[in-house]
């Protein structure tokens, strides 16, 4: 690569100006990290452009933004001496460049001015170390004193520094060096590899938002079995989602095994990836099994269970979620009803799929169901072919009646056809227990296709139940 091609990285207007603002005021400056990177990977143009200066990022970016059209306000950060301008749909942080020494017990460095050098030494990675001058003498031109453009053609991820002092100053980084190889289909550099498994346990020291931050990239990568074998073979994996590790192994006793239920969800996650961008759905992938370690059982005769393990996973997912600070909300309700729902559509397929099954799971998953027959599609890992045609094939019929029930009866978010209320008007009741009868039986009705789901029919129905319970209607009783 050429430097016209590294001209042509930071052909943007923005750079220019960047580059003839620093030399005014007599500075170097650069553009760095993730920017390059990207760039260089054919990743498309990155929004968040982090520039590096030889002196005060702080007075760089006041600078910059005092020339540009508009003069956007700079938000600055002076404990972390960096400065950031919203332009265009751009987002510009400046730094000076620094040199930075870590405690054993934080992350937080302590820092010093630093020279370029400095500052591309402290970066993680060799690919995220690379710079792109901005002055006007050697505009484009770039330094990279790691070789990280090599490592991009080799694929791998390495550290610049020797890797035991990179991830051991800042843990985070052993999540980091996972996510970028799931992301980039990446290999982590052997010395990485074994240098994060001696630092594994620091992690601790890491919050768990910014552990989160990664798990969610490694879970939108093309390939996320890739991060978590990485996390697995580290031994981040345990200290992380030890509910995941716990599935792992195989039992036998008699003769009678059951399966890997580790190595099988990384497959179904793959599985759904192809399927679906959804984060919380590849959640739910991946934490569909968990209840399965806490429950399995052996039985002389029926061989290997693993009775209500998509309740005791449902509600593994809210411990799961709280430990990892992650949002106890929607999203979170949504992975739950996942887990608890995820063996009911493969169970209705395994005979033959009727009509008051189908209006069931319809009525039972609502707006989700859709996203449930995917989860479930994805499950089937089956190395048997026959076995495999035989789900897809149902899983089809089940996708089919699916349409049609709904164009039928409409369950998908069912409102009563007859209110409560009507109920207790038709029957002169007051609030009782018979209420909830009447109405529970003309929602069965609906559901086995007794009745199809309309005022009319529920009422009809209503009276003759009413009738059953020696109800008598109050039009009757005014007579
Ligand atoms: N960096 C680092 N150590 C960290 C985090 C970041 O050395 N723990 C450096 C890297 O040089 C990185 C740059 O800071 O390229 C910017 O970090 P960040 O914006 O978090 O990541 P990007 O590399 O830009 O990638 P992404 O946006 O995909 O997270």
């Amino acid at each position: 690569m050429t430097q016209e091609f590294h001209k042509k990285v930071i052909q943007h207007p923005i750079f220019k100006l960047i580059g003839e603002t620093s030399e005014e005021l007599g500075m170097d400056s650069y553009v760095i990290g993730g920017f390059v990177r990207d760039y260089l990977l054919n990743r498309g143009i990155p929004k968040d452009i982090d520039i590096v200066a030889i002196g005060s990022g702080i007075q760089l970016a006041q600078k910059v933004a005092s020339k540009l059209k508009g003069n956007p306000q700079v938000s600055v950060f002076k404990n972390f001496g960096t400065a950031m301008i919203k332009h265009e749909d751009l987002e510009l942080e400046f730094v000076g460049a620094r040199k930075e020494s870590y405690q054993r017990n934080s992350r937080k460095p302590i820092v010093e001015d630093g020279s370029l050098q400095d500052d591309q030494n402290r970066r993680d990675f060799t690919i995220n170390a690379m710079a792109l001058a901005l002055n006007p003498s050697n505009f484009g031109q770039l330094l990279d004193p790691f070789d990280g453009r090599k490592d991009l053609g080799r694929k791998i991820i390495r550290t610049p520094l020797d890797p035991k002092i990179t991830y051991s100053d800042d843990p985070l980084r052993m999540m980091r060096a996972i996510r970028f190889a799931s992301q980039l289909n990446f290999e982590i550099e052997i010395r990485s590899l074994q240098a994060i498994l001696e630092n594994k346990d620091r992690i601790k020291i890491v919050s768990e938002e910014r552990i989160v931050d990664e798990l969610h990239k490694i879970l939108l990568s093309e390939k996320p079995s890739m991060g978590f074998k990485l996390m697995h073979q580290t031994g981040l994996l345990p200290l992380i989602l030890p509910e995941l590790t716990a599935l792992q192994g195989i039992e036998e006793i008699e003769g009678q095994r059951h399966k890997d239920n580790f190595w099988h969800t990384l497959e179904v996650v793959d599985n759904i990836s192809e399927n679906t961008d959804n984060l919380w759905l590849r959640w739910a992938a991946l934490l569909h099994d968990i209840g399965k370690a806490p429950t399995k059982r052996f039985h002389k005769k029926i061989g290997w269970t693993f009775h209500a393990h998509e309740f005791v996973g449902s509600k593994m997912v809210y411990k799961l979620f709280k430990r990892l600070r992650m949002p106890l909300n929607d999203k979170m309700k949504f992975v739950q009803k996942m887990v608890l729902m995820s063996s009911r559509p493969i169970a209705l397929s395994e005979d033959h799929v009727t009509d008051s099954a189908v209006r069931r799971l319809v009525f039972d998953a609502g707006d989700y169901v859709d996203d449930l027959m995917t989860l479930c599609e994805a499950d089937i890992t089956t190395k048997n072919p026959k076995k495999q045609r035989k789900y897809k094939n149902n899983f089809k019929i089940v996708r089919q009646k699916i349409v049609e029930v709904e164009e039928k009866d409409q369950v998908r978010n069912f409102q009563p056809p007859v209110s409560g209320e009507e109920i207790m008007k038709t029957f002169n009741l007051k609030p009782s227990k018979e209420i909830g009868i009447i109405k529970d039986a003309i929602k069965e009705a609906i559901l086995e296709g007794d009745i199809p789901n309309e005022y009319e029919a529920a009422y009809q129905f209503m009276v003759e139940k009413g009738k059953q319970m020696n109800l008598k209607p109050a039009s009757n009783e005014n007579e």
